[in-house]
């Protein structure tokens, strides 16, 4: 990823947690990993216990500074961030101690912020350990916490000076976890790449087997894309935007359910909506609707929230972050690859497409 202020590389390959070690001290140009002297590590308390002992065993001269952070999103916080800091600074590190995050978005959401706000900065290493963090939230510099009802709205840009994929980690990752980052995976398909789309719904099959070439390949295509998006509009001023696409209904689904509805599920919800406006407006033909509809529901995603209140869901999107000046802005495909975004889709228009995913 190459950005006017930083540059830092991604690198998806099977057993790099192995060498992590060597890998960290390539990108913060080190002298070798003996160089390596704390390593403040931020993890999610409930991976399987050998994730972090084979990060650690990667540099063996380093003083582990390990804080676990108990998972689910109700700990995205800054008292969170708080007790993280405890151990991190009494740890006793300095401005060139690189913190490791080694979890899922809400570990590297949560510990990106910490070493945005440690000393004013210290270097971060990601180490995602669920696809949707492969894919995306270890990517583009975005970190930060929840604040009361208010999701990730306190935080930070920190742009990590290496992220390692090591696609193996997906061995113990639950399916339905699985299935919340193929949602973005399918995602990035539809906004950039047509035969990623075609190669996912392909490959489903070795996906859910954690076949480690298939999910190598379709990881880094997958992040690739991300990358080049976030390369483009590195602080969100445009073209990010084509990010959204799904989520401007996804987080009003997910705000209206309490959470009922996770992220995945509502960005695969929200997907739908989008294809069915983008029909509605003409953008598309019903047969790309489908195509979308299909893979999604394939992987085992919904395509249909029974009982999701119209009104509460307009209401939720009319506030969200992203709708300045009082208009909804959504990302809407023109075809199976390529997104716009549009503010002048009708409101009627709008709460037809909710009506169609009930
Ligand atoms: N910063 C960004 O740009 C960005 C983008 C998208 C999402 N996010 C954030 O990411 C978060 C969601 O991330 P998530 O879906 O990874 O959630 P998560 O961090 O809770 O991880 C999901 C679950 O999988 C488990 N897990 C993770 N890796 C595992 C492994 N290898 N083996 C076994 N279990 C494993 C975790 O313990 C957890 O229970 C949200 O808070 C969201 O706001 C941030
Ligand atoms: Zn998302």
């Amino acid at each position: 990823v190459h950005l006017s202020d930083a540059a830092y590389d991604v690198i998806v390959a099977p057993g790099v947690l192995t060498r992590a070690g060597e890998e960290i001290a390539r990108a913060l140009r080190l002298a070798g990993v003996a160089a390596l002297r704390k390593l403040p590590v931020v993890v999610d308390a409930r991976l399987p216990s050998a994730i972090l002992d084979r990060l650690l065993a990667s540099m063996p001269t380093a003083t582990p500074i390990v804080a676990r952070l108990p998972g689910g999103e109700e700990n995205k916080t800054l008292a969170r961030v708080g007790e993280v800091l405890d151990v991190v600074l009494s740890g006793g590190i300095d401005r060139r101690t690189p913190l490791v995050a080694l979890g899922g978005g809400i570990t590297g959401d949560l510990g990106g912020f910490v070493a945005a706000a440690a000393l004013r900065g210290i270097p971060l290493v990601q180490v995602p350990t669920s696809l949707l963090a492969m894919v995306d939230s270890s990517v583009g510099g975005k970190v930060g916490v929840n604040h009361g009802r208010f999701k990730n709205m306190v935080g930070a840009f920190k742009h990590p000076a290496v992220v390692l994929i090591d696609p193996t980690l997906l061995n113990t990752l639950p399916d339905n976890e699985l299935r919340s980052g193929l949602a973005e995976c399918v995602k990035h398909a539809v906004i950039r790449d047509a035969r990623l789309f075609e190669d996912t719904a392909a490959r489903l099959d070795g996906i859910f087997a954690r076949d480690t070439a298939v999910l190598s390949d379709l990881i880094a295509r997958s992040v690739a894309i991300k990358a080049r998006v976030v390369q483009a509009d590195p602080y969100e001023a445009g073209e990010r935007m084509h990010l959204n696409f799904g989520h401007t209904f996804a987080h009003a689904i997910e705000t209206v359910s309490r959470h009922a509805i996770a992220h995945g599920p509502a960005v695969a919800l929200g997907m739908v909506a989008a294809c069915v406006a983008a029909e509605q407006l003409g953008m598309i033909d019903s047969a790309t609707r489908a195509r979308v509809t299909d893979l999604l529901a394939r992987i085992g995603l919904p395509t249909r929230a029974t009982g999701l209140p119209t009104d509460a869901v307009m209401a939720a999107m009319a506030h969200d972050k992203k709708a300045s000046d009082g208009r909804v802005k959504l990302v809407l495909p023109m075809r199976i690859g390529a997104v716009t975004v549009r503010d002048d889709v009708p409101a009627e228009l709008i709460r037809g497409a909710v009506e169609s995913i009930r």
